[in-house]
């Protein structure tokens, strides 16, 4: 059985693959930094004794998710967790950057969860996760693309999710908040009120995610405050939920 996880070279993805590793899973670690990748896959290999490849891909790029189709024709666990932020008022960031993040954050996983659909479901076996965020809940002023982004995954997973209720293929949605990760430094919101926070461990958000995804479950929010926030739009004015997601990530 294999498995394949994007953004594996730390951060949740990492997790991901210790928990796949420990259930004897062959692993695919994709990321961009080679380096890191291959050391994970040292790790992994030495502890759980399976078999690991890594494959240093930018998945921002263009048509990689066929580049990745051709190194690996198929998978049993195809784990979308890659993905980055950024924050600023909208009409300042960098256009390339933005560009960057819809393609990976939207345009890649999309396109690998449709090149991996058909062999599970030829198989009648196999499960998705696409982690998204407790942002896909709520617009998010000065992050705007990337709440959008998440908005757009977890849309895209509950609608996938239900067209393949009983084909014995799942996908997953993993809404994570705040984590103890290298996120918030690439993404420039450390300082933040969201991020000064008391964050979660990354193993328990990764923890809650793969349970879930092993039970075909198709949401997953991890710990109480984040499911606040999920249930936040419901109970909330829709001006006052966009101010406080303002103040939270304002800098
Ligand atoms: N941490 C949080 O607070 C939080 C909260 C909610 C949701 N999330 C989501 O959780 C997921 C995992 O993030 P994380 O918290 O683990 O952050 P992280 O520590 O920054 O890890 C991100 C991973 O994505 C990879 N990546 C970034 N750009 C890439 C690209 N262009 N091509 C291929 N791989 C790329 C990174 O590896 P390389 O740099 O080596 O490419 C790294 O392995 C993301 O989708 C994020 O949006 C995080």
């Amino acid at each position: 059985m294999k498995a394949i996880v994007t953004g594996a070279s730390g951060g949740l993805g990492l997790e991901f693959a210790k928990l796949l590793a420990a259930s004897k899973y062959d692993l695919v670690l994709v990321a961009r930094s080679a380096d890191k990748l291959e050391a994970n896959a040292a790790l992994l290999r030495a502890n759980h004794g399976v078999n690991v490849e890594s494959v240093a891909l930018d998945l921002s790029k263009p048509n990689v998710a066929a580049e990745l189709v051709t190194r690996v024709a198929s998978c049993d666990i195809l784990i979308n967790n890659a993905g980055f932020a950024s924050n600023g008022r909208f009409d300042e960031l960098d256009p390339l950057r933005i560009r960057d993040e819809m393609m990976l954050d939207v345009v890649t996983l999309t396109e690998l969860t449709r090149a991996y659909l058909p062999g599970m479901r030829a198989r009648g076996a196999g499960r998705v996760m696409n982690v998204a965020s407790t942002a896909a809940f709520l617009p998010g002023p000065f992050m705007a693309v990337y709440y959008a982004c998440k908005a757009y995954v977890l849309s895209f997973s509950q609608a996938i999710a239900e067209e393949l209720r009983g084909t014995g293929v799942t996908v997953t949605c993993l809404c994570p908040g705040a984590t103890e990760t290298g996120f918030a430094d690439r993404a420039n919101v450390k300082g933040t009120l969201l991020f000064r926070l008391p964050k979660a461990n990354a193993a328990s958000v990764a923890r809650a995610g793969y349970d879930a995804m092993m039970k075909g479950r198709d949401l997953e929010v991890p710990g109480l405050s984040n499911k606040l926030v999920a249930i936040s739009p419901k109970i909330t004015p829709r001006r006052m939920l966009v101010w406080v997601s303002r103040k939270a990530v304002e800098s």
